[in-house]
């Protein structure tokens, strides 16, 4: 049986006052038995957020990104080891605002997902297509292709310690919801990828979540299709209440 799982994206938001008290009142919630938090936020607030969260067992810390390499002359950059040493138990990687914003490439994010096992961590694992590729019908190639790339060389054992998050490019930010046939169509999708390419335990058992403009009025929907296991959230993982709302979807 997959966990219901719900992770928050702080992206370049809050101050560390905000942080805290959000984080507060986040792991302060009682959840129900297999449901996975986690909270990725700025590199500079994880030590702290790890205490806050080390009181409730359904909450974990996630970071937004790491560098590929284990450590070195990289000025301005953190290694999955360095996370790891302040309690982080995820990293967020190809989110499309790094491919987008930072040059990011399928296979630049391979040797991050290579960083990221070889510590010992988990990966939230982000594809989804952008709007002309959509509106061309080239959503299922482009998604198998990134999902190719980045995660083809694994085996099904290095697969137990990933998340797959779906993020359509149209509808993160925009308050653009995929509806919940689109969101089911890819994940269906990338669940026969992942049989395929591992074997069908491997597809029963990894979380596949929906993410982009999901919201309180919109979750509980997306998240009753058969192969949305959850969410990646963005802007309403800012405020206690929403998350904590798409968290009980
Ligand atoms: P929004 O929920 O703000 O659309 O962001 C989604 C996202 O990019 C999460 O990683």
């Amino acid at each position: 049986m997959r966990s219901r799982f719900v992770a928050g994206n702080w992206k370049m938001n809050l101050s560390k006052e905000e942080g805290l008290a959000l984080s507060h009142s986040i792991a302060k919630q009682e959840y129900k038995k297999g449901t996975q938090v986690v909270i990725c936020a700025p590199y500079i607030y994880l030590d702290e957020l790890a205490k806050i969260t080390s009181s409730n067992s359904n909450v974990s810390i996630g970071a937004q990104n790491c560098h590929f390499a284990k450590s070195g002359a990289y000025t301005g950059e953190i290694a999955a080891a360095q996370l790891k040493s302040v309690g982080t138990e995820y990293i967020i990687l190809g989110h499309s605002e790094r491919r987008t914003y930072f040059g990011e490439t399928n296979s630049i994010i391979k040797d991050k997902v290579d960083a990221v096992l070889d510590e010992g961590l988990k990966v939230i694992f982000c594809c989804g297509e952008v709007l002309e590729e959509r509106e061309s019908g080239r959503q299922e190639e482009v998604v198998k292709l990134q999902l190719q790339e980045a995660l083809g060389h694994l085996d099904a054992s290095s697969m137990k310690e990933l998340v797959i998050a779906y993020e359509p490019v149209w509808a993160i930010g925009t308050g653009k919801t995929a509806s919940s046939d689109q969101a089911q169509e890819i994940h269906k999708m990338i669940r026969v990828w992942l049989a395929d390419t591992y074997g069908s335990d491997t597809a029963e058992n990894t979380n596949i979540l929906y993410g982009g403009s999901c919201k309180p009025s919109n979750a509980a929907e997306l998240f009753a299709q058969e192969d949305v296991d959850g969410g990646l959230i963005g802007g309403a993982s800012l405020k206690a209440d929403d998350f904590i709302k798409i968290i009980e979807a």
